[in-house]
């Protein structure tokens, strides 16, 4: 994605939201879509898929190692190239923001002798990427400059050992840059998971006709996919991102009177712990309508305003929830008492180091806040002074979450780049905007 300059917004203190909206695909469901519609044969026809930044990136690197990736009226077409398939690409794929579209790439890459060069923005190129290269070295993959961040380039190999490895954390990011070699491996590979993480290779690689078992063993998980695997396309319904309606979610819960309700949202219970923590702080929440999209559970949300009160998220729920941690502690600035959040050691290496950047932006708000090793607590109050100037440090879910703190804010919240949100929701302002959120640019406020 190419460096812009930052752009500065405003969020100020709305009436009460309402109205019905969808929010765009998930941006894990959407990286997985193109990537096995790539290592199937066949076409693949993708409705519903996220085109933000992130996604789009993983479009791009597809199509420079000999994939067409097509926009075909509403939708997007993958032509699968099968087993063996794609090709050296001419020069450096840049994956941007993304630390899905990377590391899940890499796993697709290993089984193939061609040499990649992987580039990212100034966040991306900090991200640890040993995490994922230790396993697929151990499978057979080169990494010839012996890089553990980005810039670095991989060679893959169409002799692909399999292995059982269980990853040093919990990360649906190793696990599934695994299967995705693993496809290719001659023989079956595992992944041991101690804590679930989201499940969404296993169900899509199911989908798409390979074969996966998930066991047990000592109590942990036992994910295990069979090689020299034979993909065929498919046609794949993307639902709505459960961590894009975090956001509106935490808005209406925040604003006075509002009542709102999210149509067709994934809740996969691998990605539903913030919901459950929404409930355990007293949120009016309602699923209706459940039903199956490609594989994966959907419902409407229908969320109303209600008194929030603070509670201890347990650590174990960290996995189903991680992206949600920098939202539910700015909707927990506006709950009765405090909101302990444990086990947010990951949070640390995620786009920014959103437990720092949380907590300062907070900080920066008039809010009580304080971190102790990897858990963060939140004193809340009747109410949020805001006021303050939160820095994003390229963090989408840091600009998204704060803009969301000042709805309800006694004064305006700045955030330094709103301009980022585009690698997951480019329609985030737009969809507050309907629903009666009110942004505004530094020049619009100082005329
Ligand atoms: C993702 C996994 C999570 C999450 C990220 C998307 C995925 O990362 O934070 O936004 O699609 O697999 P980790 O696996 O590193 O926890």
């Amino acid at each position: 994605m190419p460096q812009t300059a930052n752009s500065p917004l405003i969020s100020l203190r709305s009436g009460p939201l309402s109205g019905s909206v969808s929010v765009p695909g998930d941006k894990s469901i959407s990286h997985r879509a193109l990537m096995l519609g790539a290592l199937a044969s066949g076409r693949t026809r993708i409705s519903g898929l996220l085109e933000g930044e992130d996604v789009l990136n993983t479009g791009r690197g597809l199509a420079a190692m000999g994939c067409p990736v097509h926009r075909l009226g509403g939708a997007w077409e993958v032509l699968g190239r099968g087993v063996g398939g794609l090709a050296q690409p001419e020069g450096p794929l840049d994956f941007g923001n993304s630390g899905t579209g990377v590391r899940l790439m890499m796993g697709l890459e290993a089984a193939y002798e061609i040499l990649v060069r992987l580039v990212g923005d100034a966040s991306l190129s900090r991200r640890p990427m040993g995490r994922v290269l230790d396993p697929l070295v151990r499978m057979g993959v080169e990494v010839p400059d012996g890089a553990r961040t980005l810039p670095l380039s991989l060679r893959g190999t169409s002799d692909l050992l399999p292995i059982e490895y269980q990853p040093p954390v919990a990360s649906a990011q190793i696990k599934s840059a695994i299967l995705l070699a693993g496809l290719h491996a001659s023989g079956a590979t595992s992944v041991i998971e101690p804590e679930a993480t989201r499940d969404h290779t296993e169900r899509m690689v199911r989908y798409f006709g390979g074969e996966v078992t998930i066991g047990e063993r000592d109590g942990k998980r036992l994910i295990t996919v069979r090689g020299n695997a034979e993909l065929e396309g498919r046609s794949v319904e993307v639902p709505g991102d459960p961590s894009s309606a975090a956001f509106l979610a935490a808005a209406a819960l925040m604003v006075p009177r509002s009542e709102i309700c999210i149509k067709g949202v994934l809740v996969n219970p691998t990605r539903t712990g913030f919901y459950t923590t929404l409930r355990e702080m007293g949120a009016d929440l309602v699923f209706q309508n459940e039903r199956e999209q490609g594989g994966e559970p959907v419902a409407d949300i229908t969320v109303r305003h209600a008194k929030l009160n603070g509670v201890r998220v347990p650590p174990e729920r960290a996995p189903s929830m991680i992206d949600e941690y920098p939202i539910l502690a700015c909707l927990a600035a506006y709950a009765t008492g405090e909101t302990h959040m444990a086990g947010l050691a990951e949070l640390k290496v995620k786009e920014s180091d959103r437990l720092a950047a949380t907590l300062a932006g907070l900080k920066a708000n008039g809010v009580r806040a304080s971190a102790d090793g990897d858990t963060l607590c939140v004193a809340g109050g009747r109410s949020v002074p805001g006021g303050g100037t939160v820095e994003t440090h390229l963090d989408h879910r840091i600009a998204m979450a704060f803009l969301t703190l000042g709805l309800a804010a006694d004064r305006p919240v700045t955030v330094d780049d709103a301009g980022i949100i585009a690698t997951s929701f480019p329609e985030f302002r737009g969809l507050m905007h309907g629903l009666g959120a009110r942004f505004a640019a530094p020049e619009d406020i100082r005329g």
